[in-house]
């Protein structure tokens, strides 16, 4: 991390992973905008940042809404004079079989997931490359890259999305290089949040189903992809840029 200060967005920064970047960040000195739709867990997690002598400001964001992102975006350079960095992290999951899934099912899912994705980048990256460049990371998963049957069936919508944000990652590494702003993704595996249900994953029979898999028999947390995004944003990872990098116990190894 350069000694000037960095000005992180972070959708999704609300609760679950992204809380835990914007913690993480935080604690690294920089400063963090949660952009996410959840008000009163965005203000929450502002607090505590701000209780442990971070700097942070929370903005009601939709990543489906291209308005609501620009507004914020602005505010934000406003406040802090930049913007460094982007953490795509905002995403849902749906557990329904292909029989069952509906367009309008389909659409929330590629649309917050993928097009989210895609149009704050499209955004907050003219920020960054004003600011002199910076760095991307977006939350993908393993399951970019294989797919995992719950409840007997796939979720095709959110397979579909997240090997979306895989290539989007490649491609937008290209073009924005040269702006120098490099663009990485993160890959996590089973991660202890809400996502699905937080008590769901943390069962001991969840983790006995999970060890089939993972080489680091426990279930991730959300520090763990904190740590991981963090050293993708940072000057550590200069010469990082296109990678999906799994951080899942070794889920994706066998
Ligand atoms: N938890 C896991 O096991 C796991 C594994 C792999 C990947 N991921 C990915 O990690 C990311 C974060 O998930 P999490 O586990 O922290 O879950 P989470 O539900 O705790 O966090 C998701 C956050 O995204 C926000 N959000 C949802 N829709 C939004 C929208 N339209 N605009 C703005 N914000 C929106 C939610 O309010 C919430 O704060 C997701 O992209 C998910 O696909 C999670």
């Amino acid at each position: 991390m350069s000694e000037e200060k960095e000005v992180t967005f972070v959708t999704g920064g609300a609760s679950g992973i992204g809380k835990a970047v914007c913690l993480e960040l935080s604690s690294k000195g920089n400063s963090v905008i949660i952009a996410d739709i959840d008000e009163a867990k965005g203000g929450e997690t502002c607090e505590e940042i701000r209780s442990n002598g971070g700097e942070a400001i929370f903005h009601s964001v939709d990543v489906r809404e291209r308005d609501q992102i620009r507004h914020a975006a602005d505010n934000s350079v406003k406040r802090f004079g930049k913007i460094t960095g982007l953490v795509n992290c905002a995403g849902l999951v749906k557990m329904t079989s292909l029989d069952e899934l509906t367009e309008e099912e389909w659409d929330l899912v590629v649309d917050v997931n993928l097009k989210g994705t895609w149009l704050t980048t499209q955004e907050v990256s003219r920020d960054i490359a004003t600011a002199g460049g910076g760095a991307v990371v977006n939350i993908s998963t393993v399951e970019a890259e294989v797919v995992v049957s719950s409840k007997g069936y796939c979720q095709v919508h959110y397979n579909a999305s997240k090997g979306g944000v895989k290539m989007l990652t490649k491609a937008l590494s290209v073009e924005l290089a040269k702006k120098s702003i490099r663009v990485n993704a993160v890959a996590p595996g089973p991660i202890a949040t809400d996502f699905v249900s937080l008590e769901g994953i943390t069962a001991p029979e969840t983790l006995e189903e999970l060890k089939e898999r993972l080489l680091i028999p426990r279930v991730g947390l959300p520090e763990d992809v904190a740590k991981a995004v963090n050293f993708l944003l940072s000057e550590e990872a200069s010469w990082i840029t296109g990678v999906h990098l799994p951080v899942d116990g070794g889920w994706l190894t066998r």
